[in-house]
């Protein structure tokens, strides 16, 4: 992968498509874990949509989320939820395996995943 440093993360995984197909990637995996499954709703359209935007201005687009919704407060927002340490690395991973299915190449992705798990481990509220 060639790192220019010139233009986004957003950019670089292909923009708003990419985004989306990732998004789209990612949440049955949600779904279908036993640690994560059930702390989210039946309609995970709302949340996908949510991530979307939230994911295209972490990664450097357009501010969709904050213009939505205001501040992000995202370790807030998961207060209501026992997100442990192990929860944090069910996310990651399936993130992980979303970037891949959708055929983001090795090097990005695993700087994607770099990027995210800071955020991810930040959000833990519950001890294991
Ligand atoms: C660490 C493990 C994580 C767990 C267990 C988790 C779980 C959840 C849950 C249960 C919701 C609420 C769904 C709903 O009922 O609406 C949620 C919302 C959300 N999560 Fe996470 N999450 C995690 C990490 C992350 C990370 C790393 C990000 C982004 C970097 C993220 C972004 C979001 C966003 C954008 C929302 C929607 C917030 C809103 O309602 O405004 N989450 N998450």
């Amino acid at each position: 992968m060639t790192m220019n440093r010139n233009i986004s993360l957003y950019e670089t995984l292909g923009g708003d498509r990419s985004l989306r197909l990732i998004v789209e990637a990612f949440y049955p995996k949600v779904q279908a874990h036993p640690l994560l499954g059930p702390l989210f709703p039946e309609d995970i359209n709302p949340v996908m949509e949510k991530q979307h935007m939230f994911l295209t201005q972490f990664f450097g687009g357009p501010t969709l989320f904050s213009d939505a919704f205001g501040h992000p407060m995202m370790r807030a927002r998961h207060m209501p939820f026992e997100i442990t340490p192990e929860r944090a690395e069910a996310w990651l991973d399936c993130m992980n395996r979303a970037l891949q299915e959708v055929g983001i190449e090795d090097e990005l992705r695993q700087f994607v995943i770099e990027r995210l798990s800071g955020p991810a481990h930040h959000f833990v509220n519950t001890p294991e």
